[in-house]
């Protein structure tokens, strides 16, 4: 199968040296690429700015911003059975980027946008043979807002983390589906994870 990843941050610039950006490490993304790999999927991976290493077989598509991530996924998911939005994309970016490097003066405010939800907007136009996945990070454990999500953007599948996984090597996942089924999955790392998330993904598709 083809799967299309999104992994790593987005960031969204406020001048030419600044930006609003997020705690995401890529580490998840970079197991799932791994794992989708190990077990023979042709893999591509849209890839927000990240430190972590990802798998040399692996195609990787460099993008900084969330409009560059949206751009891509839309460019990238008809050519893929699967989209698996693992990127932690900015909600929101400066409504206007300054040319210059903003100087230090007094107490300022930015203007902040809404960024597109891109595996919502992916989860618009997906044919019958394709199935998008999605993450969502809670601070506060609410399974029916979890639920809300998936039924927003169209999802086959969401992964529940709660927030203690950003950035760390470990996770406590639920997998939620739209027909109401709810998995707990082991305490483990994200190498493990990993590998049981791309075997969901393909049963998907029986
Ligand atoms: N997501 C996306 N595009 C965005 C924001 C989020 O594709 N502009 C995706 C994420 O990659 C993730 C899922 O939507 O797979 C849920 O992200 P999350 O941040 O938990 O949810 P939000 O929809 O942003 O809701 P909230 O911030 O209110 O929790």
């Amino acid at each position: 199968m083809r799967f299309l990843i999104t992994a790593g941050p987005t960031r969204e610039p406020i001048d030419p040296v600044r930006y609003i950006g997020n705690r995401s490490s890529g580490k998840m993304g970079a197991a799932l690429a791994a794992a989708a790999l190990k077990a023979g999927h042709e893999t591509t991976v849209i890839l927000g700015p990240v430190s972590v290493a990802f798998p040399k077989a692996a195609r990787i598509v460099d993008v900084e911003t969330a409009a560059e991530m949206l751009d891509a996924v839309l460019r990238e998911f008809s050519r893929h059975d699967l989209l698996v939005m693992a990127a932690a994309v900015a909600d929101y970016r400066p409504v206007a980027a300054s040319a210059e490097k903003l100087a230090r003066q007094g107490p300022r405010a930015l203007e902040l946008e809404s960024t597109v939800d891109v595996v919502a907007a992916a989860g618009a136009i997906k044919r019958p043979d394709q199935r998008t996945l999605g993450f969502s990070l809670e601070s506060i454990p609410d399974l029916d807002r979890v639920r809300g999500k998936m039924r927003q953007k169209n999802l086959d599948l969401i992964v529940y983390n709660p927030i203690a996984t950003i950035a760390s090597d470990s996770i406590r996942p639920s997998l939620l589906y739209p027909d109401g089924r709810l998995e707990a999955m082991p305490y483990g790392s994200k190498a493990d994870f990993a590998d049981m998330l791309i075997q969901r993904a393909v049963e998907l598709f029986r």
